[in-house]
């Protein structure tokens, strides 16, 4: 059976957020999933190519000025058209790390995954207030639950 591929594109502007992505990134790699090719990239690395061949994405950003990161809506702005009419239905996950709030940055994401018709597999993961080591846990659980849910084709 050819494996399936997960994209995780997320943006780490800080130790804490990085920590987090790989956290993503190892819970999609658990050592119960088999099958699931994910790659971890930054928004600024992942281009159009990269989401047309995906089965599965995850989504992760900091909330800047009540919005999302400018490296996740240029990453937007680039694949938007190009992948608008091959990759409707999409499952896709999303988590905000937030110094204090989230909504505005979720609001965005949505409206843009509204646009584009991919179909939500996994709530939003919102990581706000201080930052706490369960942090990492949610992050696990994103990606091991996305990688998952591809292998057994219930996502
Ligand atoms: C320029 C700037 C604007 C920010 N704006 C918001 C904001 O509007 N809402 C919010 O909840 N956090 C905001 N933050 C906090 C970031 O979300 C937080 O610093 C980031 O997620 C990194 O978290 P960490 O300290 O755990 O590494 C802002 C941070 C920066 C640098």
């Amino acid at each position: 059976m050819s494996s399936k591929k997960l994209l995780i594109v997320a943006h780490m502007p800080s130790a804490n957020t990085t920590q987090m992505a790989q956290q993503v990134l190892a819970g999609s790699k658990h050592s119960d999933i088999s099958g699931i090719e994910a790659t971890l990239k930054s928004p600024f690395e992942a281009d159009e190519k990269d989401v047309l061949t995906t089965d599965g994405i995850i989504l992760g950003t900091t909330e800047n000025l009540g919005y999302m990161s400018g490296a996740l809506k240029d990453f937007f702005d680039r694949i938007y058209y190009p992948c608008l009419e091959e990759k409707q239905g999409l499952p896709y996950a999303l988590y905000i790390r937030a110094g204090m709030d989230g909504t505005g940055t979720r609001r965005g994401v949505e409206t843009i995954i509204t646009g584009l018709k991919w179909r939500e597999a996994h709530p939003v993961a919102l990581c706000k207030g201080d930052y706490q080591e369960s942090f990492l846990d949610d992050c696990f659980n994103l990606g091991m639950y996305m990688a998952a849910g591809l292998e057994a084709g219930m996502i």
